[in-house]
């Protein structure tokens, strides 16, 4: 349609209009998160967060292109320009708040411990006291597993991928795992060789928030992911989705 636009209308008035209609943004996501973000049989990147994204963007009417983007340094892709959306089950936290801007929150999540052989014995958050723990670098898990053994403990594992670090747990290199819940528990809940246990801590482990991250000060892109998301919790879309992932 865009050439009988051009034939319609001759001249310069036409493009600048194409060049907006055109405008795609690129979302980052670390897809090693399933079921919120990871990579089907395609490589393509899929999951709850990008239903959601994929539904906002249609109700906001603007364009989105997820492109699979390791955590480190997932944040400064914004100031770099290389993306201008971070969809990633990003926890909104009042530090991150300093350098970027967040969307209203798209969903509610908390810190999970899965622990393995020689962990028989966790039973709380306070018992990872004295144990190895294997985390995503620099996420939330990261900083409350900080906050008890101390930010320089040699105990905290950290990896680039919350999948690696279960994996340090199930290879024995740790005695649990602390991550987002929704995470946690499908691996557990899919890989029942892995011989894994939850434990749930709700008194040590406060509510986290997912929001969509963008550049700070790009209130524009802000205004329309916050138009969407509005959309679609008030049309039932975002229950829907929410459903086929997580069964209510
Ligand atoms: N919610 C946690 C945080 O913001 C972990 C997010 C990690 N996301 C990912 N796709 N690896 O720190």
């Amino acid at each position: 349609c865009g050439q009988k636009d051009e034939a319609a209308t001759p001249g310069a008035a036409s493009a600048p209009q194409a060049a907006a209609e055109e405008k795609v943004y690129v979302v980052g996501s670390d897809a090693a998160y399933a079921p919120f973000e990871y990579q089907n049989e395609k490589g393509e990147v899929v999951g709850f967060d990008v239903d959601v994204l994929n539904a906002v963007a249609d109700k906001g009417g603007f364009k989105v292109k997820v492109v699979n983007t390791p955590w480190e340094g997932i944040f400064a892709t914004l100031d770099q320009g290389d993306r201008d959306i971070i969809v990633s089950s990003v926890t909104i936290t009042d530090e991150r708040k300093q350098s970027m801007d967040f969307s209203e929150p798209y969903f509610e999540a908390r810190q999970l411990i899965a622990t393995g052989k020689g962990g028989e014995a966790i039973k709380s958050f306070q018992d990872l006291k004295g144990k190895k723990v294997a985390v995503q670098t620099g996420t939330t898990g990261d900083e409350v597993v900080q906050k008890l053994l101390g930010k320089t403990s040699p105990d905290i594992k950290r990896f680039e991928s919350l999948p690696l670090a279960i994996k340090e747990l199930e290879n024995g290199g740790v005695q649990a795992v602390v991550g987002d819940n929704g995470v946690v528990a499908n691996y557990v809940t899919n890989n029942p060789q892995a011989n894994l246990r939850m434990v749930e801590d709700t008194q040590s482990f406060q509510p986290e928030f997912y929001g969509m991250a963008v550049k700070k000060g790009n209130q524009e892109l802000l205004d329309k992911l916050n138009k969407g998301i509005q959309a679609i919790k008030a049309d039932g879309t975002y229950d829907k989705i929410h459903a086929q992932y997580f069964g209510s």
